[in-house]
């Protein structure tokens, strides 16, 4: 098959998740691609540009949440993306919720939540990247099925090209597929 060069730009997958952050005492939402692990660790990274409103919050308080909007929910989080926090009040758009372990809003209305705590930050290409130490996972109890978190129900979104996309579906198991294929083979 014939391989076409594109030009040199990221086009995705990438996972799309909203970030919660508090600044000013208020809390603010940003959608964001730039989200991903680091290690077997559990830490997360967000990618953030440094004008964004966001960041402020994230040094002000060294907490950051990463809630997972499932794909019901593309208007939304894609409004979050396209006006920023020292615009406009974004503090009312969900019904946020608090742990006691850190500053930082969780959305009601995603179905997970994750509350990291910055550990490590690096500016890069006008962005900051904050890696936060994961303190607390929170999901609606109906995306639960025996005792796992169930990502069907969750139905994230992931972003390619210029378009959101849902979950599909299942097309086979993460350390199985490889050892049944070997035993075949
Ligand atoms: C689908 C999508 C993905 C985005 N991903 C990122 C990202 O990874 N990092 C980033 O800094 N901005 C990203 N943005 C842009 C910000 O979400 C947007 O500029 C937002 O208005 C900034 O909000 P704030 O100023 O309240 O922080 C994305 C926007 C959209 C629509």
């Amino acid at each position: 098959m014939e391989k076409i060069k594109l030009p040199n730009r990221p086009v995705g997958p990438f996972p799309t998740v909203i970030a919660g952050v508090e600044v000013n005492g208020k809390a603010n939402y940003v959608t964001v691609g730039a989200c991903g692990v680091v290690s077997l660790d559990a830490v997360l990274y967000i990618s953030l540009k440094s004008t964004h409103h966001s960041p402020k919050g994230i040094k002000e308080n060294g907490y950051f949440s990463v809630n997972m909007p499932s794909a019901d929910m593309a208007k939304i989080t894609d409004y979050c993306g396209v006006v920023s926090g020292g615009d406009i009040d974004k503090s009312k758009l969900f019904t946020a919720f608090y742990d006691d372990l850190g500053k930082a809003p969780m959305i009601k209305e995603c179905p997970m939540n994750i509350l990291c705590n910055v550990i490590n930050s690096i500016q890069l290409f006008g962005f900051e990247m904050f890696f936060g130490e994961i303190v607390a996972v929170y999901a609606n109890e109906q995306c639960i099925s025996e005792g796992k978190i169930d990502p069907l129900k969750v139905n994230p979104m992931i972003m390619m090209g210029t378009s959101y996309y849902d979950l599909g579906q299942v097309v086979g198991d993460l350390f199985k597929e490889g050892i049944c294929k070997l035993a075949a083979d």
